[in-house]
């Protein structure tokens, strides 16, 4: 039977692929190279890739190594297969549980996760990852350090949004980030595991920041895809929330409103220099 969870009850997969379009953008790739520490040749997976817009990003840059990717999902990776397809990129994505990967033993050099720990039990997470890695392979573990999360917001209408968002209330996404832990609890799980030299880093990822753009066309497509994004969410939140109906109208008008004044103050030369980022945790480990 097909397991279509999360795109249908947490975030649609294009939503997952698009919104993560800024932060995997070109600008930012030296960032995340930083972290993965890839050579070519070498045999990669990513465990619960969603789309597969990182595993299509390693592809373009690094052509000679063979990268995998699963995901749970079948709509995921149904839209990955086409998406890479489209871009005629060889990734290899299959549908797969992280507690049962499809793979031999000691296969990679590389296998990491991007907000994918923090939906499962450690030990669910870890132990076929361990299995798949080449004894001295690197585990590379990428999320988002919600606690310290600080993104400025956008005059009133950004509270008024969330006090929206916090009406809505929905069966069966219990699960989603249940098990969202200390870093420092990770790397002590890691080291249970025999995991040998690890590391704990934080990078702060900035994506939204129209008035420090030269091009004004680049600032005024950053303000329209930051409208989209939250639009796209918005709707895919009222419909998988049992009173969505209820705020509807409210809250589409606010996001609506928030765009036109964003984009009103801009072409008037007003400076916000508001921004958004993710700030992000990579714990990174040799087997
Ligand atoms: C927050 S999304 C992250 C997706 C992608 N890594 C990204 O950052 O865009 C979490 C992903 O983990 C997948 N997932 C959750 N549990 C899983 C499991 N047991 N096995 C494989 N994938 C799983 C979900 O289907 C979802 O695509």
């Amino acid at each position: 039977m097909k397991n279509t969870f999360w795109s249908e009850k947490v975030q649609s997969t294009e939503l997952l692929y698009y919104s993560r379009a800024e932060k995997f953008n070109d600008e930012n790739k030296n960032l995340w190279f930083k972290y993965l520490k890839i050579k070519n040749g070498m045999k990669i997976l990513e465990v619960g890739c969603g789309g597969g817009l990182f595993t299509n990003m390693i592809k373009r840059y690094y052509p000679d190594c063979e990268v995998y990717g699963i995901d749970i999902d079948d709509n995921h990776i149904e839209f990955a297969k086409k998406k890479c397809k489209d871009l005629n990129l060889d990734v290899k994505y299959s549908v797969a549980d992280i507690n049962n990967l499809p793979f031999e033993d000691e296969m990679f050099d590389l296998v990491f996760s991007h907000t994918v720990v923090e939906h499962l039990p450690f030990d669910n997470f870890i132990k076929e990852q361990k299995r798949v890695l080449k004894t001295g392979g690197r585990i590379l573990i990428m999320r988002v350090d919600m606690i310290k999360k600080n993104d400025k917001p956008f005059m009133n209408l950004e509270e008024e949004i969330g006090e929206q968002f916090g009406k809505l209330e929905y069966n069966e996404r219990e699960a989603v980030a249940k098990y969202l832990e200390d870093p420092d609890l990770t790397m002590q799980r890691l080291n249970e595991y025999n995991f040998k030299n690890i590391k704990l880093n934080f990078e702060r990822i900035v994506y939204y920041s129209p008035d420090t753009q030269k091009n004004s066309k680049v600032a005024i497509s950053q303000i329209e895809r930051n409208y989209m994004t939250k639009l796209k969410n918005a709707l895919f939140c009222l419909e998988s929330a049992k009173n969505g109906v209820q705020i509807k109208e409210k809250l589409l008008n606010l996001l609506e409103n928030q765009y036109n004044e964003r984009l009103r103050l801009y072409k008037n030369k007003t400076k916000l220099y508001d921004f958004q980022s993710s700030n992000m945790i990579f714990i990174s480990a040799e087997k």
